[in-house]
């Protein structure tokens, strides 16, 4: 807890994480299906010779040397960052446990990317097999990087029983291959490969729209065609592998998707089943373009249709991640710690001694609303903000002082039932940081009814003002306003 706050207005950190997350994860899972694309493509035309078709492949090897080496590397370490900023207690926590596993990760990525460009640069002019076996190099050193860094991030959703047992007694490190081969490891990582092998194929389907040479229509077909083919596996394995990897989630993680299903239309967690549902919608408009336009119809493939599967690729990868992700909430690390960085077992310790008297960035004031906002910070800004994502002014829902005190209330100490439970962490403190809380926001609570009153007058105020001096009636108010308007 003694770690500053990153305060990022309207977005709020979580969605910083996000958006770079996503973006370097389309270009991390391309590098990783590529890898098995390129030299599994290359050894096709060798064997068929169609080797007129080998300068396309040269040049999707060089758009993918490019995307990965640069854009993959570079925003890989803005996850770091990112997660560093927004995460920092979670981030200490993983470092702590698996600091060997990134050690090794980086070695894989090193030979992963001298394997990429000693692929590119080696077109032609090293004998063909072993050309070929750079390129199996690379496919092994890439999948490898996806072996190691699936444990840590499944780890983060099901940590596993036995790391739990001895989570905060400084013996973690002994149960290192429990939490890396964790409940979910093996689902998630087949889930991953089937990701990455999906975008590998329309990345490849890009390339391919963009060499309308009438020369090469004949092959180009067939190359189409053929990653229809390397593209179908992918659609009937897909939803299987997520049928086991939700089963192998706990069941409380579940609650809140079951929740959706169950209000669905009416209830607030609508949100997260509908996402879950984008991505099978995405996904199966995925299956339908590839089935039609690479595999029915391949000459009639063009830019924007493979352009479309991409996008139609980002939408379903960002919603499956949404979902991941707040299939975990209220945690960050599921079962120990809160998203908020505070361990579950720190809660009854923290209700005793107190939440701000532990930080040390906490000011030295008597102000109420100051100190109440810096336990917002502290506690809830990482899945609210004030006035944007999340935000507070909004779900505060117009509540004055009294009831902002009743709700504090039941989120410091939740019934068993209550719903928050599912997606809030307990408010943690003493009694008088819980008043401070609640007294910095009745600062920003909003009643909605009040809004558009508030605003109202606001614009009007300057024209009555010179006004009144001659003649103000109550009649020239309802005047002004149809002028206004
Ligand atoms: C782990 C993430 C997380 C943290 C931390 C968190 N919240 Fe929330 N909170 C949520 C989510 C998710 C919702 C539901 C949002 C929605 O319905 O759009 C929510 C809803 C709310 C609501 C509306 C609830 C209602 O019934 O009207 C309030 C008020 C609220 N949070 C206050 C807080 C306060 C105060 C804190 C800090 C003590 C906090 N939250 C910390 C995730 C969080």
């Amino acid at each position: 807890m003694n770690y500053p706050v990153w305060e990022v207005p309207k977005l709020g950190g979580a969605w910083v994480i996000g958006i770079v997350s996503i973006f370097h994860v389309l270009i991390a899972w391309f590098a990783v299906g590529g890898g098995l694309y390129l030299p599994m493509a290359e050894s096709k035309l060798y064997r068929e010779k169609r080797e007129d078709w080998l300068p396309v492949l040269m040049k999707h090897s060089r758009f993918f040397l490019v995307l990965t080496s640069i854009f993959g590397a570079v925003s890989g370490v803005g996850i770091w960052f990112s997660i560093g900023l927004v995460h920092p207690e979670a981030t200490s926590t993983l470092i702590h446990n698996f600091v060997f596993g990134w050690a090794i990760e980086w070695v894989f990525f090193v030979v992963e990317l001298a394997a990429a460009a000693v692929y590119y640069y080696t077109w032609n002019r090293i004998p063909r097999e072993l050309h070929l076996k750079v390129g199996y190099l690379y496919a092994i050193a890439s999948l490898l990087t996806l072996v190691i860094i699936n444990g840590i991030l499944s780890f983060m959703l099901t940590p596993g029983r036995a790391w739990l047992d001895v989570a905060g007694t400084g013996t973690e490190a002994s149960r290192f291959w429990w939490a890396f081969f964790n409940p979910t490891y093996f689902p998630s990582l087949i889930m991953r490969i089937l990701a990455c092998l999906s975008l590998a194929g329309i990345y490849a389907l890009i390339t391919y729209s963009r060499s309308d040479e009438e020369a090469l229509a004949k092959s180009r077909i067939h190359m189409v065609r053929w990653t229809a083919g390397w593209l179908a596996p992918m659609f009937l394995l897909m939803p299987l592998t997520l049928l086991w990897f939700l089963h192998q989630i706990p069941s409380e993680n579940r609650g809140l998707l079951e929740l959706g299903m169950n209000t669905i239309g009416s209830g607030a967690f609508t949100q997260v089943t509908r996402i879950a549902m984008l991505t099978i919608i995405t996904t199966l408009t995925i299956a339908g373009v590839v089935y039609l336009f690479a595999y029915k119809w391949p000459r009639d493939l063009s830019l924007g249709h493979s352009i479309a599967l991409l996008g139609l690729a980002v939408i379903a990868t960002a919603s499956t991640e949404y979902a991941r992700e707040t299939v975990r909430k209220p945690y960050v690390i599921s079962a120990h710690m809160y998203s908020n960085g505070v361990r579950k077992r720190d809660v009854a310790r923290i209700n005793a001694e107190g939440y701000l008297s532990r930080s040390i960035w906490t000011p030295v004031t008597s102000n109420t609303v100051t100190l109440g906002h810096q336990v917002f910070r502290g506690q809830c800004m990482s899945c609210h903000t004030v006035g944007g994502y999340r935000a507070m002014t909004q779900l505060l829902q117009g509540r004055d002082r009294k009831a902002i005190g009743q709700l504090l209330a039941t989120l410091h100490d939740p019934p068993k039932d209550s719903m928050y439970r599912k997606y809030m962490p307990p408010l943690v403190g003493k009694q008088d940081e819980i008043d401070a809380l609640g007294d910095y926001l009745a600062t920003i609570s909003v009643k909605p009814a009040e809004a558009p009153l508030k605003l109202a007058p606001t614009p009007a105020a300057p024209t009555p003002a010179p006004v009144a001096p001659t003649a103000p009636t109550a009649a020239a108010t309802p005047d002004k306003k149809v002028t206004l308007r």
